[in-house]
């Protein structure tokens, strides 16, 4: 069967046409990936601009849709279900999406399943690789998530750390605008940093050792010990705070920590010699790096995984792949981490979550809404 998949929970509007190939092992293959990015629209503002980014949505949905279906080389009567992003992201452009992908199911009278984004980026993995070996530990580490799920069964996702504060896609960003790097700062800073000196500053890795105040239970204290359990969460606010006293101190700006709001909504770093902004995008990326793979490494170990997934817009980053495919060498346990097209949002792996829910739980009724923070448990 051919599923039509779209996705609109950010800034992209996208759409592609996945199809079962009967084997268990490989279970789907892309027909087409279709992807309008609207980051030129968005980088005029240094970030995402939630209604311009919904009316945008609307401007390219139906020709982004009708590109998949072209590229796939499929008509309309070929597809046999729809699957859309129902969320977490911003809940104007996830409408867009959500109507078009109900409206299309219901007028052709075949089944909607409704996505979690997250359940995209983590089936991301077995669309690129086939079904991981299990159980697995998979990083999801985006604009807007930075999480570590065991998966011991195909599409049972369990939540065992996450981040208490900034997701590290977001400190990417905001530590790219502040580096007068523009939007989107991941590829920025990845790409500066190459240059740099990545011991040139020494910015505090945060360690958490307390139960988050505002989520007493640890995440995985009953699959973990409680002080792993502790330790296997993240925290990049306080690095991204490094960096701006940093930046604020050389370049003779307030450095005044309580202006860190307006602070972070300049680009102060941008008077820096082209040296420093590299010495500092690079030390920036390893301590990120570094804290994305010590604790998934260290979960992955507690918990016996016999593989490691990786996979977000993050991912796409250049060292974190490098460093993670290093580390499962010498770890002895196999690293996955999607191509670059299905790292960064897309719709095919939101038509790959679809199909695994599909085939599992079946399809949704029609009256499901969009939500902006759709739990994935
Ligand atoms: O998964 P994604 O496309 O959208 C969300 O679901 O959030 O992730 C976007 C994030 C942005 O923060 C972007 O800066 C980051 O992924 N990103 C990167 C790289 N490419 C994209 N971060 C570091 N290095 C990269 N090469
Ligand atoms: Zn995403």
């Amino acid at each position: 069967m051919n599923l039509l998949a779209i996705e609109t929970s950010c800034d992209e509007t996208a759409a592609a046409v996945i199809s079962e190939t009967g084997d268990a092992a490989s279970p789907w293959r892309i027909r087409s990936n279709v992807v309008a990015s609207q980051a030129a629209i968005h980088r005029e503002w240094g970030g995402v601009v939630p209604e311009l980014a919904s009316r945008q949505h609307i401007r390219d949905i139906c020709g982004v849709y009708e590109a998949a279906l072209t590229q796939a080389s499929v008509t309309l009567d070929e597809i046999g279900a729809v699957a859309v992003t129902q969320g977490p992201g911003l809940v104007g452009s996830l409408l867009v999406g959500v109507a078009f992908g109900k409206a299309l199911a219901w007028s052709r009278g075949i089944p909607v399943v409704p996505v979690h984004h997250l359940a995209g980026h983590i089936e991301s993995l077995t669309l690129a690789h086939g079904e991981l070996p299990l159980p697995s530990a998979v990083l999801v580490v985006s604009g807007g998530h930075t999480s570590l799920y065991f998966i011991d069964r195909p599409g049972h996702y369990r939540l065992i750390g996450r981040t208490r504060d900034d997701a590290a896609g977001e400190a990417y960003d905001k530590v790219a605008k502040l580096l007068g790097l523009g939007y989107p700062g991941g590829p920025a800073i990845d790409r500066v940093a190459r240059t740099g000196n990545d011991r040139a500053f020494d910015f505090p890795a945060a360690r958490l050792t307390h139960a988050d105040r505002n989520a007493p239970r640890a995440t995985a204290e009953d699959i973990l010990p409680a002080d792993i359990a502790r330790r296997v969460d993240f925290s990049f606010s306080g690095l991204k705070t490094a960096v701006l006293r940093l930046v604020r101190a050389r370049t003779g700006t307030n450095p005044d920590i309580r202006a860190v709001k307006a602070a972070v909504s300049d680009d102060a770093g941008s008077r820096l010699p082209a040296s420093d902004i590299a010495d500092i995008a690079a030390s920036f990326q390893r301590i990120v790096v570094e804290a994305l793979l010590d604790r998934t490494f260290e979960a992955a170990r507690w918990l016996n995984a016999r593989s490691i997934g990786i996979s977000g817009g993050v991912s796409a980053n250049s060292r974190l792949r490098a460093e993670a495919e290093a580390r499962g060498v010498k770890h002895g346990i196999p690293v996955f981490i999607p191509p670059l097209a299905l790292s960064t949002d897309n719709a095919a792996m939101i038509g790959a979550a679809g199909l695994r829910k599909l085939r599992s739980v079946g399809p949704g009724e029609l009256d499901f809404n969009a939500m902006a923070a759709l739990p994935l448990e």
